[in-house]
Order: C-alpha cells, then sequence, then structure tokens
C-alpha cells in the first residue's frame, strides 16, 4: 500500500474541522481536533467521527456519556491547533459554556452538535464513535474548511446558471486577464461617472490619489502610476493649474523636487475617497471579511510576482 499516495487521495476529500469534547470522570475537560466528523442518520438525528486507538483520550471518550463537536469557523485555525498538538491546557483562555453532561462547548463555532454517545465501532488503527444528537446550534459564520493537508476557506462556485454558461472554461471566463478587465470595468464603473458628473478626469483622480498616500517625485510617481509620460506631464500640468499639488520646498541645486498634494488637493481626495470606500464596501458586502482579506492579499501578492510592488523596487 502507498501510504503516501492514500493519504494525498484522502486530502481530496475536503472537510470541516472539529474539535471534539468530552467530560472526564475525575472533571477534567478533553477535547480534539478531527475532520472525520461526519453526518450519519436524519431521523434520529446521528453523527460519527473517528479517533485514533493511541489517543491519549481514548479511555475518556470510550467512557464518556456525552460529547460535543465543535464545528470550527474560518478564524479558529488556532483553536484547532491547539487541539491537535501537545499543549499543557488546551482550554487556557478559551471561551467556553457548559453543555449537556458538563461537556465543554466552544464559543464563536460555525456549529455545534451535542450529543449521546450511543455506539463504538472498531475502524483499523481507529475506532469510529457515533453519537445522538441531543440539541445543535448553527451560526452565521463562514466554516474553516480542510484540504490537501492544509486550512482553507470555502468560496462561492461561479454561477453556471448565468447566460455565461457557453464560455465557462473559455477565454472570458476563465483566463485571469479578461476576468481582471471586466472585474476592474465594472467594480469601477459608478465611482468613474460619479468622477464625469463633477469633470473630474480620472488621470487626476489617480495622480492625487497616488500623491494623498505618500510625496514622491515625477519619476517615482511615473513608475508608481504606469501613465504615458505625456498624460502625466499634462495631468501634473492640469492639477498645478488648479493649485491641487505643488512641490514640496523650493528646489535646492541637485535635489529632485518632490511633488505633493496642496490642502485644496486633500480636500478633494477626502471627498473622492468617501466615495471610492462607499462603493468598494458595497462590492464586497456579500463576502464573508476572510475572503476579502484573502482577495486583497492575492492582488497584492500578484502585483508583487510581477515586479509591481513599491518595497520590490
Ligand atoms: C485537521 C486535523 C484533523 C484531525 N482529525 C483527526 C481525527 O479525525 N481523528 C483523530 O484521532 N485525530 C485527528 N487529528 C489528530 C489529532 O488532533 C491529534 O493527533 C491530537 O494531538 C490528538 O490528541 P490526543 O492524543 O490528546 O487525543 C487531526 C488533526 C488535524 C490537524
Amino acid at each position: 500500500m502507498d501510504t503516501k499516495g492514500f493519504r494525498a487521495a484522502l486530502g481530496q476529500f475536503a472537510t470541516g474541522v472539529t474539535v471534539v469534547t468530552a467530560k472526564a470522570e475525575n472533571g477534567d475537560r478533553i477535547g480534539l481536533t478531527a475532520n472525520s466528523f461526519n453526518s450519519a442518520s436524519l431521523d434520529p438525528p446521528m453523527v460519527l467521527w473517528s479517533l485514533k486507538n493511541d489517543s491519549t483520550n481514548f479511555d475518556v471518550f470510550a467512557e464518556a456519556s456525552y460529547f460535543a463537536v465543535n464545528v470550527l469557523a474560518a478564524d479558529q485555525v488556532e483553536v484547532s491547533q491547539r487541539f491537535s498538538r501537545y499543549v499543557e491546557d488546551r482550554f487556557a483562555g478559551l471561551d467556553c459554556a457548559e453543555g449537556i453532561g458538563g461537556v465543554p462547548v466552544i464559543a464563536g463555532c460555525a456549529a455545534t452538535f451535542q450529543c449521546r454517545n450511543v455506539h463504538r465501532y472498531s475502524g483499523g488503527d481507529h475506532a469510529i464513535f457515533v453519537g445522538e444528537v441531543l440539541d445543535f446550534e448553527v451560526n452565521d459564520r463562514t466554516p474553516l474548511v480542510f484540504h490537501r493537508g492544509d486550512y482553507t476557506v470555502t468560496m462561492p462556485r461561479p454561477a453556471q446558471e448565468s447566460g455565461e454558461s457557453e464560455i465557462a472554461g473559455g477565454y472570458v471566463d476563465d483566463f485571469l486577464l479578461p476576468l481582471l478587465a471586466r472585474a476592474y470595468r465594472l467594480f469601477g464603473l459608478p465611482f468613474y461617472e460619479h468622477l464625469n458628473e463633477r469633470k473630474i478626469p480620472r488621470d487626476e483622480w489617480r495622480v492625487l490619489a497616488t500623491l494623498s498616500d505618500q510625496s514622491c517625485t515625477r519619476d517615482e510617481l511615473a513608475w508608481i502610476i504606469r501613465m504615458p509620460e505625456e498624460i502625466l506631464d499634462s495631468t501634473l500640468g492640469a492639477l498645478f493649474d488648479q493649485e491641487m499639488i505643488a512641490e514640496d520646498e523650493p528646489r535646492v541645486e541637485g535635489r529632485l523636487a518632490r511633488l505633493v498634494c496642496t490642502p485644496r488637493g486633500s480636500r478633494r481626495v477626502v471627498k473622492l475617497l468617501a466615495v471610492a470606500k462607499a462603493r468598494e464596501a458595497d462590492v464586497l458586502a456579500d463576502f464573508p471579511e476572510l475572503e476579502q482579506q484573502d482577495f486583497k492579499h492575492m492582488l497584492r501578492s500578484m502585483i508583487a510576482r510581477l515586479g509591481g510592488s513599491k518595497r520590490q523596487r
């Protein structure tokens, strides 16, 4: 048997992550991370999970009348780690309630199942525990996922029902460049309309917003903003004329002038930034916080990989 291959094949079955808890006869709280959890029966409601025979908690689970399955949320990786490693007290500082039979129920989970421990079967080097669900709780939290030996989170599958089904997998729907371009255009549209209504050219907004973050020389700005030189120079000219930008101090011999936003320019940026942020909040509202962070992280990493990060310059 190719054990490594077998593990890899099992790892393709994406699971949630749970911490199964119980209370020992001496009152100690015990628990371990388990992804072998699954549903077993709907009526009566039953669940199952398996425990390795050499678990330090084996005897407690074998004798316990009750156990609880705590389905971890995406922000509980640390909980999963502490319940899968040797830690003096896995419950130290953890917010827990007392469930049926005094079994610890961990706060902040995506779901919890409180069970009567009804069957135990031998399954090779593991034992399969079956619990009758006495009580459960479901919370509106993104669950933590385990896949290919690592933690991950769910991503909604792109809708196939939409009119785009014929092109799924094709250039338009699967290739990153058109996806980025379409997302960029659709995302930016209402904001750019807002700029149009106020007769503010997009290029002026881009230059102003960049300078509101940092002062820089014209060449640094050209590098960050990637705008054709002629357009950049005419945009800078227009912004100077409107007294939106200035050079930071009188030129010193040999030192390149740094461009800065004037108070007037800053006021314009603040107003427009509020509109841009509202648009972002609107678009991202349906995505869980963690996915939003992951998405931005991916874009930043991609920019860095493509050599566009400021730090890599
Ligand atoms: C994501 C994940 C899933 C796991 N699933 C199981 C499982 O289903 N059953 C099991 O016995 N161990 C599982 N483990 C390993 C145990 O959590 C780990 O061996 C733990 O230290 C056991 O503690 P104990 O010996 O104190 O019971 C898993 C570990 C991780 C990180």
